[in-house]
């Protein structure tokens, strides 16, 4: 029998809504860190199309860095297990980090990266999320700002990934009869 292939399902948020939505919390982001020395930290590669729209819309005198850290294989199921594979290149002393993620589903990497990011004596670390999964969590991260929250479903389009393809999709939508 022919393996079973995915396919992509219907649309869950459009281009439009997820850029509406950066426009508020970017506004918001803008209010809350007036006279702060920010910097947005892009968690590659999920991240990039959020934090794009993001980044647009907040309104200060701040500054950008990036850095992947990897818990996924090309399975869906993470593996709790979280290296850094490229780091800041930022000094993060007394800034204020804000993480942009894709999104938080377990929050196994949200925990390690503020546990690392800490330890370089940042002001305060916040993290803002496009997408939110509570129903996953297994521990208590909670993201400071967050864009939409979806279903314990796997999500892919606008950044987010099934073994590094669909990231192109200019929408949020998720997939059926993917393997485990
Ligand atoms: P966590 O450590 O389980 O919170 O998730 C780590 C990373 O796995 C996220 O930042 C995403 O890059 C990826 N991930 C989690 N859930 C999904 C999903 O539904 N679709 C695609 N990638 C996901
Ligand atoms: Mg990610």
């Amino acid at each position: 029998m022919a393996k079973k292939k995915e396919t992509v399902g219907e649309i869950l948020f459009t281009e439009d809504q997820i850029r509406r939505r950066a426009k508020e919390l970017g506004a918001q982001i803008s209010k809350d860190y007036e006279g702060e020395e920010l910097i947005a930290i892009c968690t590659l590669r999920g991240s990039v199309v959020w934090f794009a729209d993001l980044i647009k819309n907040i309104d200060l005198d701040m500054s950008i860095d990036f850095v992947s850290a990897s818990s996924y294989g090309s399975a869906q199921t993470s593996s709790g297990f979280v290296k850094i594979t490229l780091d800041t290149e930022a000094n993060l002393y007394n800034k204020s980090v804000l993480i942009i993620e894709d999104i938080v589903d377990t929050g196994t990497t949200l925990q390690y990266l503020i546990e690392k990011f800490k330890e370089r004596g940042p002001k305060s670390i916040k993290v803002c999320t496009m997408l939110d999964k509570p129903s996953r969590r297994t521990n208590g991260m909670v993201a400071d700002y967050i864009g939409f929250t979806v279903d314990d479903i796997f999500i892919v389009g606008y950044g987010l990934d099934y073994d590094q393809r669909y990231r192109n999709l200019p929408y949020v939508s998720y997939l059926t009869g993917a393997p485990d």
